[in-house]
């Protein structure tokens, strides 16, 4: 049962998409402060609070501050309080008690759970304007399925998206791309993606190729189609302003961009200088951005990644005079404590600075709204544009997509990926983590830069964290301009991770399976094991992960580990794969144990009862999984019900 009670009077987010009447009953366990605008309510000792999407530290999510603020903040550390995404729904439940809520508001809101007081769970508002969707099952998998009801259903990619991707901030010509698509080759690594960075753009222009190191891109294009590999350009927020650029010219001439108060286009910069926004909330606008991926669907392509969308802001012009403006004030002062830390705030304070987000308007459904009114739905209308768009231009072939940044409603239209992650090991355990809370809100197809996006990798943080992302639907290897380069053939490791990356390719027919049946039956594919299991070890239980209904998982993300501890909720069968067509099976009881993974296993634990599907793996997806194998638990292969498609057509 839902019921939705409203707290003032909310900006609508078009996040729910079923119609629920708005109740006049009291908030069910919520006090309400109208003063302090704070909603709060009591937890109980035993309480655990799972969900919030994107988001840092562990899975349950008791004892930290959490803010939906969507924010371009490449350090995924435990101090931080917002990450790339607003993804407001989490689920409170005991064996007393459970139940949903789901915060819909389009403005900065915080969660402090159980961290001002760990019996406290409060949820504060910037403005005190909301949709609050109550929601009450029988247990929480079913508290979610409800929930995922009343958003509509995820994203479904074409079925190539489930192969294996190649990244780099950037491969700057085409022979560069040619180069990555040979060396899988020689080194026999399935290959279905290589992603095009910035740097494909003319002067980072959206929607136009560098002539010089793309030359005929739609033949380039055609070239690597031969070869089984899609290429995925990026498509940012920000419009260059050049004179000349028919992307910018016809913004301005229509007024598509986001307006200050004066009524003038806002200038802000990112990677091409100075920019303006789309108004991505406005219906006009948002379908000619839209439109817009047409010029390169011409050209042969049919997937894409939009960045830079919380928006990412450089610097404003009108912020970025004012600091050089006060500048004038601290040249050739002796700096003291206070001034010094004055002038260094001032100086740090030119990106992502949280005023100019206050300096801007959109014109949403007929109202002129500031910016920070809504800022979290900024890059979900973002992507939104791009999917009502493909579903016109596209509109028998499903097309590649995910957005950095998010709010619920995004996942109708695409995916995400985790954002800029670092080479560090917490981040695959972060990884890790984030994957059941993200698929709680919607989003099934996604998947973290592997390896790490900062910092410069190693062989073995990059074994392991390919070691588990065989297993998440967006599987990406990317990495920064200035890290160190890890393209899997470049390590002394290349036969293990061909291993890995084919029996990712064997695991196919079951990991698409599984995410169909998620999508089209509002469920999760990943999910921590007291989502199952309900005993109380398994809610203590931070780092496995149920994923689908016949397999766990526990990925080693410690550096030096040759194994690990695991809990067992129930007797499992051990799969410890070196291949696809290489792995010793072992029953193990109920219990913890420490097990054994050295760096070229894979560990899968299939459950009692349960069937693991095999193909064996091709060099890139096919529609048709062939040669099928079956890894069972006390069980019969038939039982396994198979997702099968052409892999492209529209569902
Ligand atoms: C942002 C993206 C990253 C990309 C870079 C350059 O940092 O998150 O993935 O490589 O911009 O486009």
């Amino acid at each position: 049962m839902i019921r939705k009670f409203r707290i003032g009077n909310p900006i609508p987010t078009d996040s729910v998409v079923k119609e629920i009447p708005v109740t006049q009953d009291n908030l069910p366990y919520f006090e309400k402060n109208d003063e302090a605008k704070v909603l709060t309510f009591s937890l109980n000792k035993e309480d655990k609070v799972y969900g919030l999407g994107e988001t840092v530290r562990g899975m349950n999510k008791r004892g930290w501050l959490y803010t939906s603020n969507n924010s371009d903040d490449p350090n995924h550390t435990e101090n931080k309080h917002s990450l790339y995404a607003s993804q407001n729904f989490f689920v409170v439940f005991s064996n007393a008690r459970q139940f949903g809520v789901y915060v819909d508001t389009p403005g900065k809101v915080s969660f402090d759970i159980g961290y001002t007081s760990y019996d406290k769970l409060s949820i504060s508002f910037e403005d005190f304007d909301a949709d609050i969707y109550n929601v009450e099952g029988e247990g929480v998998m079913d508290i979610v399925s409800q929930f995922r009801g009343i958003i509509g259903r995820s994203y479904i990619p074409p079925k190539w998206a489930f192969g294996f991707g190649q990244s780099r901030w950037s491969y700057m010509t085409a022979d560069e791309v040619r180069e990555v698509a040979d060396k899988y080759q020689e080194a026999g690594i399935p290959l279905d993606m290589i992603y095009l960075d910035i740097d494909y753009m003319e002067r980072y222009k959206d929607f136009t190729i560098d002539e010089n190191s793309f030359p005929e891109f739609p033949k380039f294009v055609e070239e690597m189609k031969a070869r089984g590999i899609h290429l995925v350009p990026i498509i940012d927020a920000g419009v260059k302003n050049e004179d000349g650029y028919d992307v910018y010219e016809e913004g301005v001439e229509k007024d598509y961009f986001v307006k200050k108060e004066n009524g003038e286009n806002l200038v802000a910069a990112v990677w091409p200088g100075k920019v303006h926004f789309p108004d991505f909330l406005n219906d006009e606008a948002r379908a000619w951005f839209g439109n817009k991926y047409k010029v390169l669907m011409d050209q042969g392509i049919d997937g894409f990644w939009n960045d830079m969308n919380e928006p990412a802001i450089f610097y404003t012009e009108d912020h970025l005079n004012e600091v050089f403006e006060k500048l004038d004030d601290y040249k050739g002062k002796n700096l003291d404590i206070k001034s010094f830390f004055e002038f260094k705030d001032l100086v740090g304070s030119i990106d992502n600075y949280p005023e100019d987000y206050k300096r801007f308007y959109h014109d949403y459904k007929g109202m002129k709204i500031r910016h920070d009114k809504v800022h979290n739905l900024f890059g979900y209308n973002m992507t939104r544009a791009a999917g009502e768009a493909f579903e016109k231009l596209s509109p028998d072939k499903r097309i590649l997509m995910f957005s950095r940044s998010s709010y619920i409603g995004m996942h109708r239209y695409g995916g995400i990926w985790h954002g800029d992650n670092q080479s560090w090991w917490s981040h695959l355990l972060l990884n890790i983590q984030q994957m059941p809370a993200v698929n709680m809100c919607g989003f099934l197809y996604t998947g973290a830069d592997i390896g790490g996006f900062g910092s410069d990798t190693t062989e073995d943080l990059l074994l392991r964290w390919t070691a588990f992302g065989i297993f998440t639907p967006l599987f990406r290897n990317h990495s920064a301009m200035g890290t160190r380069r890890q393209e899997l053939y470049r390590f002394d490791a290349v036969d293990v991770f061909k291993n890995f990356v084919r029996l990712r390719y064997a695991l196919i027919p079951y990991l698409y399976s599984e995410f169909m049946k998620a999508a089209l039956g509002d469920k999760m594919l990943f999910k921590p094991l007291c989502f199952e299991y309900k005993d109380e070890r398994s809610a203590q239980v931070e780092d496995q992960l149920l994923l689908g209904e016949s397999i766990m998982l526990a990925p080693v993300y410690t550096q030096n580990a040759s194994g690990r501890y695991v809990y067992l909720p129930e007797d499992m069968k051990l799969v410890r794969f070196h291949a696809f067509d290489d792995y010793d099976e072992e029953v193990m009881s109920a219990g913890d144990h420490y097990v054994k993974a050295e760096l070229n296993e894979i560990l899968v634990f299939v459950r009692k009862g349960r069937v693991l599907p095999l193909a064996k793996p091709e060099n890139g997806i096919n529609t048709k999984d062939s040669d099928m194998s079956f890894i069972c638990y006390e069980a019969d292969p038939d039982s396994y019900e198979l997702y099968t498609d052409d892999g492209i057509s529209r569902i």
